[in-house]
């Protein structure tokens, strides 16, 4: 399929990834234009008219081509709204977040456009807004500013600096929480400790809501998410906060209701450790290991997690037990002996219940 023309641009996250070396997920495409109409002959498997973009199937991969276009925010921090499709190629760059974002390349020629002086940006590891009013139009920027910072080692430039604490210090929090979510989402599931740092330091938690506690954490949770393979490792940073501007899924809430639960308990044996934890989701025990009792959530984790009894219902019937509520009674009689010793063999169980219930 021919799609030779020189109107068409890689943009975003792929030509600065490509600059910087890296593999990019997927290939943003921009038509100088109207894509739609660019794509007509191609195999389309969507368009979004409002938008202007297609999606369509490219060398046996599907992608996207946007149209190029002028985005204004009607209400700050909300959504934006296309103004004009098929504008220049210059104009469409400049309603972008980073100038390091705001590069683009002729699929042709292969010349690189990049009026905003993002290579330059990349060779000196910085990250710079195109205009005064880029976090006040979109506050999730910021979040997209420390994720870069901590996923390419940038740091932002004096002046975007200064805007990001400005906004800090008066926010709007009548904003999408849904973008602000995703892009919350992206950063923390980094498993980066150095982006909390920043979170907290540079006051971008502030954005989550008014009348935030700072948490006190001393352990490294990307460490923790990692080694004990968190679904959920964002939630781990994030829980400790007031989420209540934010729709969360129905796996975010249980993690948050079973943290709540469980947090001002303080279980002084195994048993009842055991049956704190038992059955909460394992964000919600990273939760309480960082911030209540790390000691007590990690012996769960790593010992108490584990123990299982090696006696079955079979073994009881066997032993000429009758099944009826005395096989939970026993069951939990064993639990609670192999969380005290969990070298215990199966014959050191049976013998035990014998003793125990008079067999
Ligand atoms: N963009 C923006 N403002 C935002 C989100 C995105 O200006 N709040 C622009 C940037 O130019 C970005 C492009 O849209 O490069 C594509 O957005 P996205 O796919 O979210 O970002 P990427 O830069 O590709 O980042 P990632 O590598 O994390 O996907």
């Amino acid at each position: 399929m021919q799609i030779n023309n020189e109107k068409l641009y890689y943009v975003g996250g792929f030509v600065r990834d490509e600059i910087l070396g890296l593999q990019s997920v997927d290939i943003d495409y921009c038509y100088e234009g109207n894509a739609i109409e660019f794509a007509k002959n191609m195999q389309i498997i969507r368009t979004n008219p409002d938008f202007g973009t297609v999606r369509v199937v490219l060398d046996g991969q599907e992608v996207d081509i946007a149209s190029t276009r002028i985005e204004i925010y009607p209400k700050s921090g909300h959504l934006p709204v296309v103004k004009t499709l098929g504008c220049t190629l210059f104009e469409d760059l400049k309603r972008r977040d980073f100038t390091i974002n705001a590069l683009a390349k002729n699929t042709v020629t292969g010349e690189i456009i990049d009026y905003f002086n993002g290579l330059e940006d990349i060779k000196n590891k910085k990250l710079r807004v195109l205009h005064d009013l880029s976090f006040i139009d979109d506050p999730s920027r910021i979040v997209r500013g420390l994720k870069f910072s901590v996923r390419f080692g940038f740091e932002l430039d004096n002046s975007t600096k200064k805007l990001q604490d400005l906004y800090l210090s008066n926010i709007n929090y009548d904003i999408s929480y849904h973008r602000l979510k995703k892009e919350l989402k992206e950063t923390f599931s980094l498993n980066n400790d150095k982006a909390f740092d920043k979170f907290i330091n540079q006051g971008i938690y502030r954005l989550l809501g008014e009348n935030q506690l700072i948490p006190r954490v001393e352990h490294n949770i990307g460490e923790l998410n990692v080694q004990f393979g968190s679904k959920y490792p964002y939630m781990v940073y994030l829980g400790l906060f007031d989420l209540s501007r934010f729709e969360l899924t129905y796996e975010e809430k249980e993690i948050i209701v079973n943290f709540e639960r469980i947090k001002s308990s303080m279980p002084e044996d195994n048993i009842s450790t055991y049956n704190l934890f038992n059955k909460v989701p394992l964000e919600s025990i990273l939760l309480y290991a960082i911030s209540v009792n790390y000691e007590v959530a990690i012996n769960y984790l790593t010992n108490l997690a584990k123990v299982e009894i090696a006696t079955k219902g079979d073994d009881l019937l066997k032993l000429g037990i009758k099944q009826g509520p005395i096989y939970k009674e026993i069951f939990d009689y064993l639990l609670a002996c192999k969380l005290e010793n969990s070298s215990l063999t199966k014959d050191d169980e049976i013998s035990m219940l014998k003793r125990r219930f008079g067999l």
